[in-house]
């Protein structure tokens, strides 16, 4: 089975092949990142243009490096949801045309789904039902994967996403755009423990999460230093951002895990990548004899294998769409039913 995954939810074109739900044959992603850099965070317009410039090269080049042709493929999947909706267009519309041409089935993929399923691509001896940690951009969600196809809430954050506020920390401290992975870095060099932040808790909501009042915490703290006339350091302004975050997601997993029984977790998006995270959430697994599964650096951050790797387990459930799929800014990530459309 060769499926064609296409992934346009933000500022990555992205095509790939998967042979067999999770064999690589090939992944091209296209970033648009050093162009939003500009401007401090993506700008939606310029990111439609650019999936459109980029999107036909990116499945061709995909294509071409798993030495596959339009017609032997199975099916085009597509992320739909959730994401900027003028880059879901893009991306979306592209696979309908294409499905649509070489009279294939189409697709519809969660973006989250795919996420999680970036584990499957590097481990697949991993199957559900386990519990993952997603932390993205967007979202920082702690989800049941009872199935493939199959998934339940079960908290996450009130305000900003874990990603959010890595970013815009990150700016206020004067690193470029993405911030996250520059808190990464710079947090290697400084003292985790010079900053107390605070650990927001959400009352009658164990599994819930908040990080709104962890970044205004951080940027008083700037703001204020900056006008005193004292000087921050940066370095360990992220570490203890990093520590405090890593903290708070490694907590909410641990009670989640005590709450449900899973002996199996695993974690998803962008923000897994984080080192300081990946360390806390592997020494919470061991102590309590737990197996953890996190993507290699290279599927954490928004790609197109993950996405045909999903939409091949959704084409064996028979999860598909028609010519009528439309993309959603937003949508819950919920249990998905067989049929068309
Ligand atoms: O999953 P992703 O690539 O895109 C979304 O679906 O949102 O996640 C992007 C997020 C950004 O907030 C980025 O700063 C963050 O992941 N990120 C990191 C690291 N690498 C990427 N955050 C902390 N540490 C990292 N190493
Ligand atoms: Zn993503």
């Amino acid at each position: 089975m060769l499926l064609l995954g296409i992934e346009s939810s933000c500022d990555e074109t992205a095509a790939s092949v998967v042979e067999n739900c999770t064999s690589l044959r090939s992944s091209v992603i296209a970033s648009q990142a050093m162009e939003h850099r500009k401007y401090g965070g993506v700008v939606p317009e310029l990111a439609s243009r650019r999936h459109c410039e980029n999107i036909l090269a990116t499945v061709q080049q995909a294509l071409d490096e798993a030495d596959v042709t339009v017609e032997m493929l199975d099916g085009v999947a597509v992320t739909y949801t959730p994401g900027l909706i003028g880059a879901l267009l893009v991306g979306v519309n592209f696979a309908k045309g294409l499905a649509y041409a070489a009279g294939k089935p189409l697709i519809p993929v969660h973006h989250i789904a795919g996420h999680i399923a970036a584990n499957y691509l590097a481990h697949p001896e991993l199957r559900p039902p386990y519990l993952c940690l997603v932390v993205s951009g967007g979202h920082t969600m702690l989800v049941e994967v009872q199935d493939y196809t199959v998934f339940r809430l079960l908290g996450t954050t009130r305000d900003d996403a874990a990603g959010e506020c890595f970013d815009k920390c990150a700016r206020v401290l004067g690193y470029p755009y993405p911030g996250g992975v520059q808190i990464d870095r710079a947090a290697q060099h400084g003292d985790p423990e010079k900053y107390p932040l605070p650990q927001p808790h959400v009352a009658g909501s164990a599994l819930d999460m908040s990080f709104s009042g962890l970044k205004t915490a951080v940027i008083n703290t700037v703001h204020h230093a900056a006008q005193t006339g004292e000087a921050i350091d940066a370095p360990s302004m992220a570490a203890s951002l990093q520590t405090t975050v890593a903290r708070i997601l490694t907590e909410k997993t641990e009670l989640a895990a005590a709450q449900t029984g899973y002996k199996t977790i695993a974690m998803a998006g962008g923000v897994s990548a984080n080192s300081g995270l990946r360390r806390a959430m592997q020494a919470m697994c061991d102590r309590h004899g737990y197996s953890l599964y996190m993507p290699p650096l290279s599927l954490c951050g928004d790609n197109a294998a993950m996405i045909a790797c999903q939409g091949s387990y959704q084409f064996l459930a028979g999860i598909t769409a028609d010519e009528s799929l439309n993309a959603y800014a937003s949508k819950q990530l919920a249990a998905m039913l067989p049929g068309k459309g």
